[in-house]
């Protein structure tokens, strides 16, 4: 079949009825993810989960439509490309990794005679050299991580979701994981949540934000960074004396406005013209002797980025 997205939505809305409640959990969204690495974004109760489980198969959708690579989602064809690492991943806690990674293995239809060679090529993938013969209950939390992305990946899927997989890992533990993802990249598309941005903008090619259910943005990372950044006045000056030279910044005409950050202790200044600002700290170079550690203007963050819009969402 002919398709030209990798995920593609048309006004997927979900709506959970509890009793007497509704929640409007995923509100006519429309994706068109491309191959390559692609991040979802939102704070907690997002929808993420909700719009993952619907690509999934896994809950109904209440309006709309959902297709991989041209496929209806929950299809059994449209599953088999899919593999999955779910937010909260539940293992048969006393299987080992290699009797989990058979049985996933055999779940997906993976040949008989093919299993034991995928396990070997994915054990050594993901550097999987520990007892695996031991109850995966008894792994460490990156370790399961690895065990669930191994089994998500056992029968070549050719799009891989993930819901939040470095959410539970300690620093070291999601630095492990994202580099895996990273590499897995160069083969298959991803589509992968998290409101880790840190880790997502490191990684990631595009992003959607969403909140409320709804999609605030989707774009590549250095477009929706250059929507939202810093007005072109704001610099950012380190020297080997910065509270001599914001005293005389401060003292200045061309200078707006200049203070000592409290978080990076450089100077920040919103200045009148840039080739005046360059003029003036000239100047005090050769009146103070000053060493210049670092001049420049401030790099937007997806942080930054993510932050701007709940708050114009709030307004
Ligand atoms: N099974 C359910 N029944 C009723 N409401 C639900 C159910 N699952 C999720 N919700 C609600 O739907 C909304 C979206 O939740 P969802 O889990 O999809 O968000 P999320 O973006 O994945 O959040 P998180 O980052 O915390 O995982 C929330 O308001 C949540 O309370
Ligand atoms: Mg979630």
């Amino acid at each position: 079949m002919k398709f030209k997205y990798e995920i593609e939505t048309k006004d997927l809305t979900k709506i959970y009825h509890k009793r007497s409640n509704q929640t409007l959990a995923v509100d006519h969204i429309n994706l068109k993810i491309e191959p390559g690495i692609h991040g979802f974004l939102g704070p907690n109760g997002a929808g993420k989960t909700t719009t993952i489980n619907m690509l999934m198969g896994a809950i109904s959708i209440t309006e709309g439509k959902a297709f991989i690579k041209g496929e209806k989602a929950g299809s059994i064809q449209a599953r088999k490309m899919i593999g999955f690492l779910p937010q909260d991943p539940v293992f048969y806690g006393n299987m080992s990794a290699t009797e989990y990674l058979t049985y996933s293995a055999r779940l997906f239809g993976v040949k008989k005679n093919k299993i034991n060679n995928q396990i070997m090529n994915i054990l050594e993938f993901f550097d999987l050299t520990d007892d695996l013969s031991k109850p995966i209950s008894k792994y460490s939390g990156g370790m399961k991580q690895k065990v669930g992305l191994a089994s998500a990946l056992i029968h070549k899927p050719k799009l891989l979701i993930l819901d939040e997989p470095t959410t539970n890992l300690d620093p070291i533990g999601r630095k492990n994981i994202m580099d895996y993802i990273k590499k897995l990249s160069n083969d298959i598309s991803i589509f992968i949540s998290s409101h880790i941005l840190s880790e997502i903008e490191q990684i990631c090619e595009k992003v959607t934000i969403i909140n409320n259910g709804r999609i605030m943005l989707t774009d590549t990372i250095p477009n929706v960074k250059n929507y939202y950044s810093h007005s072109d006045d704001h610099f950012i000056l380190d020297t080997n004396s910065n509270s001599v030279v914001l005293e005389e910044l401060i003292r200045s005409e061309e200078i707006v406005k200049a203070w000592l950050d409290d978080e990076d202790h450089k100077i920040h200044i919103v200045h009148g013209g840039k080739e005046k600002l360059q003029k003036l700290i000239s100047n005090l170079i050769s009146k103070q002797n000053l060493i210049i550690k670092s001049f420049h203007q401030p790099e937007t963050s997806l942080q930054d980025v993510f932050i701007k819009l709940m708050n114009s969402e709030d307004d």
